[in-house]
């Protein structure tokens, strides 16, 4: 389905309750599959992405029941069974990424396919850490389909040579499941959603700077309530920030310092933002933030602040298209890694659009303050936070713009253009 969408002429005005966190979804769905009894879990994602974690866990024997469609039940005996099928991830590589490290420790085989893209995304992160846990993982070039032979494994101490969640869970949850203590140190610290998760719902864990130890643990059953997504508000914010003449409230945000580097970052670039009845759910920080019409300029963005705005560089490089001066972003090499190579194709994009935008190995650069015109169709890559971009570069081009196979925000937010809407005056 490709979609034209028109500059705003009015403004941005209003309030909407963010949806489902993704991230935190997945480990709902997950976690809740390895506690035995029944946890009910609130306000679970609409997207795609968490449905297939879900999907797969019930094919590993968790009863699932949905109480309304955003409402989950999920019981389980603790301990999974093997499914004869194949486990389909989707486009989902937290899925896949996850259920290695859990999959790797259990007593039977399994077999983890996902979508085309999902099967040319980077494995070897995984598979090396988990291969000295004593995993047997098979593979083509490190690349899904993943056969993994499930085995005892043994605890480790691992230094993660990047600072990835995934890579960091995956060792965590295969830790879950052996004798004695396995620590995973990153070079940053990247989002800690599974940390918090898992001491909620009982795990021995401990956190200490960088480095994150666990020890064989029983999970116990939760009710869970999942906060909205940063990264799905961050559209919101970022079109609130450079759509004239706009002022809109975000409620229900998740706020999570690990997350929530786009506030470091829109605070250094002059926004006029609020964040107001700050509040803990489920043991995550979540509060609610007032955005209006900024003037914006540029800064650099790099180092340990990179893992907790990873997924949301796309659209700031369109906020950065409005901002006066340079806005650098550097250190952010893995988002080549992503759905789509992230810094190619936003660059690509940008550029057909009327942007200042120049390609780093490592990041980019937008000068600014540009218009975008706009008037030619776009390409999405196939890849759910392109599109989003897309279509708030859309609301500040000058002429129409035509985004290509816009479906793909599903993935992770398919209600994204019915909330624009009812910003819409
Ligand atoms: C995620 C971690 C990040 C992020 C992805 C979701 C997670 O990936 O980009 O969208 O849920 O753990 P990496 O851990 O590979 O950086």
């Amino acid at each position: 389905m490709d979609k034209i969408v028109t500059p705003n002429k009015n403004g941005l005005k209003g309030e909407i309750v963010i949806p489902s966190d993704k991230s935190i979804s997945h480990r709902a769905a997950i976690f809740s599959s390895l506690a035995k009894g029944t946890s009910l879990i609130k306000n679970f994602s609409r997207g795609k992405d968490p449905h297939s974690s879900l999907q797969v866990v019930q094919a590993l024997g968790a009863d699932i029941e949905f109480l309304d469609d955003t409402t989950v039940r999920l019981t389980s005996c603790a301990k999974l069974q093997g499914s004869s099928t194949s486990l389909d991830c989707g486009n989902s590589g937290t899925t896949m990424r996850l259920m290695a490290g859990i999959l790797a420790a259990q007593n039977f085989n399994s077999v983890l396919i996902g979508d085309e893209s999902l099967s040319k995304r980077p494995m070897k992160r995984i598979i090396t850490p988990l291969e000295l846990m004593g995993a047997k993982i098979y593979s083509e070039d490190f690349h899904a389909p993943l056969k993994i032979h499930g085995q005892n494994l043994h605890a480790i101490d691992y230094k993660s040579p990047l600072a990835s969640a995934q890579v960091k869970s995956c060792i965590l949850l295969a830790g879950l499941f052996t004798d004695g203590k396995t620590s995973v140190t990153e070079p940053f610290v990247s989002r800690d959603h599974t940390e918090r998760m898992l001491k909620f719902m009982g795990a021995d864990i401990s956190v200490d700077n960088t480095t994150v130890t666990i020890k064989k643990s029983l999970l116990q059953p939760q009710n869970i309530e999942i906060c909205g997504d940063i990264s799905s508000a961050a559209y919101f914010i970022a079109a609130g920030l450079i759509v004239p003449d706009s002022k809109i409230i975000l409620k229900n945000v998740g706020l999570n310092s690990t997350r929530a580097g786009i506030l470091e970052v829109i605070e250094k670039m002059g926004a006029n933002v609020k964040i107001l009845d700050k509040r803990i759910i489920s043991g995550e920080d979540v509060g609610d933030i007032e955005v209006q019409t900024s003037e914006l300029h540029g800064c650099e963005i790099s180092g340990d602040i990179i893992p907790r705005l990873i997924d949301e560089l796309p659209v700031i490089a369109v906020m950065a298209t409005q901002a006066e001066g340079d806005t650098v972003v550097k250190d952010a090499k893995d988002l080549r890694n992503k759905e789509s190579d992230r810094i190619t194709t936003i660059v690509k994009e940008l550029q057909k659009l009327g942007a200042d935008i120049e390609e780093f190995d490592d990041g980019f650069v937008v000068h600014g303050k540009t218009q975008l015109y706009g008037g030619c169709e776009v390409n999405t890559y196939n890849d759910h936070r392109l599109a989003m971009s897309m279509f708030v570069a859309g609301l500040i081009s000058k002429k129409d713009i035509s985004i290509k196979d816009f479906n793909w925000v599903n993935i992770s937010f398919p209600e994204f253009e019915q909330y624009f809407s009812n910003l819409e005056v």
